[in-house]
């Protein structure tokens, strides 16, 4: 009864219910090495808009319920954390009007999916500079954190305002202040202890990172804790990606041999 009224007021959906079928895809999935952290740039929503003669933030819209879709099937494979890239530091470049969609779209998901994520014992995270954000998506934000707090399942993180660069910049700066008073020894530093001063210090390094839409590319993602992470790239675009695809790009992994320099 719940879910119908949702359904009309908010357009959320079951429609991807879990079926015989995918109960079985999981359990297969889950016999092999699964990754712990699967980091998404999720690319193509304006492409997808443009070649259905839609406005680029329709393209936005549908890509918000790909975000339900593979957050649900996140979930129900076990992974540990699911990292998507939802606005870099670049895209404040983006007409003022599509930037004013994008900021909105964390209270959309908030009024339709918390309710979700917390019965999922989801933790919601967000990775990036606060910073230059409107004061009511830093709401929308800081109410997730609240509501799921204590929930011990997927780690949920939304990189907002994030730009790899600026993130190293600001991990330096936090050293540098920790050197000078006497916090930090400058000859303690290392990678683990680097990692430290990231917005990720408490997330394993990404395992897996998906690219879609056809552009190979790194966008200035998260380039320290990608040095070892698989990467998997597809032409389909954020809104068309499934469960299906999300699986495909799993399996693709547990094909692969990780070496890390060894033999
Ligand atoms: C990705 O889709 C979403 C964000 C960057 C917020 P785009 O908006 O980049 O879509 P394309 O790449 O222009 O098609
Ligand atoms: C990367 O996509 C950023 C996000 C997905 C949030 P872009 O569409 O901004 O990347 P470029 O401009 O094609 O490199
Ligand atoms: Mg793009």
């Amino acid at each position: 009864m719940i879910q119908t009224l949702k359904k009309w007021l908010v357009g959320y959906s079951e429609e991807d219910e879990q079926t015989e079928e995918n109960e079985t895809r999981i359990g297969e999935l889950r016999k092999g090495p699964l990754p712990r952290h699967v980091a998404i740039i999720m690319d193509g929503n304006g492409r997808w808009a443009k070649k259905r003669g839609m406005p680029r933030v329709a393209g936005h819209r549908a890509g918000m319920k790909t975000v339900r879709h593979i957050t649900r099937a996140a979930d129900a494979l076990g992974i540990e954390a699911l990292t998507l890239y939802s606005f870099s530091t670049e895209n404040w470049k983006r007409p003022q009007d599509e930037v004013n969609y994008l900021m909105g779209l964390p209270e959309e998901f908030l009024r339709t999916d918390v309710d979700e994520l917390v019965e999922r014992n989801i933790r919601v995270g967000m990775l990036g500079d606060r910073k230059n954000l409107p004061d009511h998506t830093l709401e929308a934000i800081d109410k997730f954190k609240e509501a799921t707090k204590d929930n011990t399942g997927l780690r949920l993180n939304f990189a907002l305002n994030y730009g790899s660069r600026s993130e190293i910049i600001r991990g330096v700066q936090r050293i540098i202040d920790d050197v000078q008073s006497g916090k930090l020894d400058k000859d303690a530093l290392d990678e683990s202890l680097f990692g430290q001063y990231l917005y990720t210090a408490d997330l394993p390094e990404p395992d897996l990172m998906i690219r879609t839409s056809g552009e190979v590319r790194i966008s200035n993602f998260m380039l320290w804790q990608l040095a070892y992470s698989e990467l998997w790239f597809t032409d389909v675009q954020w809104p068309d990606f499934t469960k299906e695809s999300f699986y495909e790009a799993i399996e693709d992994f547990q094909r692969r041999s990780r070496r890390y320099g060894a033999v």
